[in-house]
């Protein structure tokens, strides 16, 4: 069976309601990144970063996958997909995909501030501060902040390297070490980018640019490629 490796970004998510970062209606328009998403914004006001991600999750219980989750689910019956996400939704998971790699970590997950392998899955919406993990120690949201070490990242760049299709739907391709993902990829294989702001990567010889919302994109790359 070929591989397809799918990398996503917000975009992905943005026609099931959530909010993408960057563009004139992105997370980042609103809020500072240094007073929300670094390790030093945590250590300074950790109650002003408790409730962006609180908001982001509880957000998550009122949407649902939209039809670019679904159809990378309906590729399964042909491919062996891998889907590498930088969101930090559960949208892949409940669509149905069946193996996805979250790089920056999951809202609905929270983890201990002395260690970072004791992660659990929070009961509802809500991390608050006096919520302690198993070793007394305030639990954080289990996301990668700015400046963090992303750890999934040489399992996520195995895989771009084994894979026969590469699709980029949703990112700015802003952020490293995500955006190099599509650079482990072998030359030369079919690789296709679904975003209606789509800017050509550099050095990518077999590129396919579909520059339309992945809601309809996704599901006509899918049917194609399922002929
Ligand atoms: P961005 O907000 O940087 O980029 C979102 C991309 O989605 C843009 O290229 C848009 O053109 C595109 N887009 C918007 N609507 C779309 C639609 N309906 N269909 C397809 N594409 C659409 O988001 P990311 O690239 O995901 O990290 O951002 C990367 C990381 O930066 C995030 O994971 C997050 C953020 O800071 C952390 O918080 C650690």
């Amino acid at each position: 069976m070929k591989k397809i490796v799918v990398l996503t970004g917000a975009g992905i998510s943005a026609e099931s309601g959530i909010r993408t970062f960057r563009g004139s209606d992105g997370l980042w328009e609103e809020h500072r990144i240094e007073d929300i998403a670094t390790f030093e914004a945590w250590q300074r006001n950790p109650g002003l970063v408790l409730d962006f991600y609180n908001q982001r999750r509880k957000q998550l219980f009122e949407v649902k996958p939209n039809a670019a989750h679904l159809a990378l689910v309906e590729l399964e019956k042909n491919f062996d997909v891998h889907i590498i996400t930088q969101n930090v939704d559960d949208l892949h998971e409940r669509a149905g995909s069946g193996q996805v790699l979250h790089l920056h970590g999951e809202l609905k997950k929270v983890r201990s501030t002395v260690d970072d392998n004791l992660i659990h899955t929070l009961d509802g919406w809500e991390l608050k501060l006096g919520d302690l993990c198993a070793r007394g120690s305030q639990l954080r949201p289990h996301i990668v902040w700015f400046g963090e070490a992303v750890p999934m990242i040489e399992p996520a760049a195995a895989l771009a390297s084994e894979a026969d299709i590469f699709i980029v739907i949703g990112t700015s391709l802003n952020v490293y070490p995500a955006a190099g993902l599509i650079h482990f990829a072998k030359p030369g294989i079919p690789v296709y980018l679904i975003d209606p702001q789509a800017e050509m990567p550099a050095r990518i010889s077999n590129l396919s640019v579909l520059r339309e919302a992945a809601g309809t994109g996704v599901p006509r790359l899918v049917k194609q490629l399922m002929h």
